[in-house]
């Protein structure tokens, strides 16, 4: 550490006690000085935290779900062993804090749990839902957490949401996938986070409040891949190097619903978009959107390729890898993540979940 009392060397050199230097204070930042309040200060701040609640809540029954519907011989069928199955129950009781965390600021508003219905029948499609599901919370989060009007509750929201990421990692790793292969998380807006996971949810209480995030027309991705590995299924590890699931610049389809579709909780809310004609598929992943062409497009369908492009130059790595988001849009706007919410009036449909990698 520092010393409490600077020394001053004298021209002499004789040493002499000085007054104690003040700490240094570079000029600028924000809220340091204020007492923080952690309260929604917005309808903004209210209805991204009360997304949030949603999707803690979402995560927390999903795991709860999973841990129920196998037994400890059929997780371990899977290469999951008794402590493995002990880390998802630690990862549930972690999302029942963070949603205490947001019931907290939101008060007597917050959402209730719902009821949920997830779609999987086998220990790896839960693993596998569990890690596009976290993958959705972490990148929702990061979307809107340095537009609240509350830095005090955004500041305390990245402690969990980093949590959130090492769960997403540990489920890619229970998949037998690369943890992380990307640079950067991508981020995206409110209303895609709502689009993607509404449909996982069933009834809510009555007074919940309604989540006012848009939802759009749902878009599904093909690609041909099975989930395999050159045909092998992949089994937990750290780290492996075979984790490419697609190509780059291979030939993706893509369907779409119209809008108009009742959707969500209770089926309350309809799909809509206020873009026009199918133009591009935007690529959500890393830092940027990247926009490909499409090509055959229908009013519902139509093919496009995966990005063959990489984030700063040949030397570093692909834009396209791990599971990322791909949207169907009518103009290809250029965004950066701080801006991307300007991309909502321009989706037709989506975002899907594309796995790369
Ligand atoms: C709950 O919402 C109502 C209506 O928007 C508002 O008047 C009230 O202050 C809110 N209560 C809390 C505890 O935030
Ligand atoms: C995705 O990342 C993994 C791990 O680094 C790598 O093995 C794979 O080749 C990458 N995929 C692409 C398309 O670059
Ligand atoms: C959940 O489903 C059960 C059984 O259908 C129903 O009784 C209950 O009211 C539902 N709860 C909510 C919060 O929607
Ligand atoms: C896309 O659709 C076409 C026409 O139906 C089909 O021939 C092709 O195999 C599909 N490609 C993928 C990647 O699913
Ligand atoms: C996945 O596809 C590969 C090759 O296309 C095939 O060998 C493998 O049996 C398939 N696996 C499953 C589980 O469908
Ligand atoms: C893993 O892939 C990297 C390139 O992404 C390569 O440099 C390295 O040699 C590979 N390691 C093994 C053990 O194959
Ligand atoms: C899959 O097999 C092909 C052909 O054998 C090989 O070139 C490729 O590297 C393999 N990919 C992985 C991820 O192992
Ligand atoms: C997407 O795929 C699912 C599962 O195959 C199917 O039930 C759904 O109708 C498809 N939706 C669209 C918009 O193609
Ligand atoms: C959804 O659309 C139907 C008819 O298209 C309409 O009756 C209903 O009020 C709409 N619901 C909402 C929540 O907008
Ligand atoms: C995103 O980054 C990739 C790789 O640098 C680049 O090819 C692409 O044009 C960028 N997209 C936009 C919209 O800037
Ligand atoms: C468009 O569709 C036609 C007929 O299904 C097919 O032959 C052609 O390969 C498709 N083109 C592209 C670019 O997908
Ligand atoms: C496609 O949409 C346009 C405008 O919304 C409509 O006029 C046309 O009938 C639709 N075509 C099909 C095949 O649904």
């Amino acid at each position: 550490m520092f010393p409490a009392v600077a020394l001053t060397i004298s021209l002499c050199g004789v040493a002499a006690l000085a007054a104690p230097a003040p700490p240094s204070t570079p000029s600028g930042g924000q809220g340091l000085n204020s007492t923080p309040e952690y309260v929604s200060m917005s309808d903004y701040d209210f209805q991204s935290l009360n997304l949030g609640l949603n999707q803690e809540y979402l995560e927390l029954f999903l795991f709860q779900d999973g841990l129920d519907k196998f037994s400890a011989q059929e997780f371990e069928d899977a290469g999951l062993t008794p402590e493995d199955q002990s880390l998802v129950e630690y990862m549930r009781l972690q999302e029942v804090g963070h949603a205490e965390f947001l019931t907290n600021i939101l008060g007597a508003n917050a959402s209730k749990p719902c009821n949920y219905s997830f779609p999987f029948n086998t220990v790896q499609e839960f693993i596998s839902l569990s890690q596009k599901v976290t993958r959705v919370g972490e990148s929702a989060a990061y979307g809107f957490l340095e537009h609240l009007d509350s830095r005090a509750v955004g500041s305390v929201l990245g402690q969990a949401i980093a949590v959130e990421g090492r769960q997403q990692m540990a489920f890619r790793q229970f998949a037998g996938l690369f943890p992380f292969p990307f640079w950067f998380i991508p981020t995206i807006t409110q209303s895609m986070a709502w689009t993607l996971g509404a449909g996982f949810i069933t009834s809510c209480p009555s007074s919940n409040p309604k989540v006012e995030w848009q939802l759009f027309p749902s878009l599904n991705a093909t690609t041909g891949s099975n989930g395999t590995i050159n045909g092998t299924a992949p089994v937990p590890a750290i780290t492996t190097n075979a984790t490419a699931l697609t190509t780059p610049g291979q030939s993706v389809n893509l369907s779409w619903d119209l809008p108009g579709e009742q959707a969500g909780p209770d089926l309350a809310y309809n799909t809509t978009t206020l873009a026009g004609e199918p133009k591009f598929a935007a690529w959500i992943s890393q830092l940027n959107v990247t926009y490909t062409p499409l090509t055959n497009v229908t009013n519902t369908s139509a093919t496009t390729t995966q990005p063959d492009t990489q984030i700063y130059g040949e030397d570093s790595i692909q834009t396209v890898n791990g599971t990322v988001f791909v949207l169907v849009t009518d103009s290809d706007l250029f965004l950066t993540p701080y801006n991307l919410s300007l991309i909502d009036p321009h989706v037709v449909a989506g975002p899907a979940l594309y796995g790369a990698g």
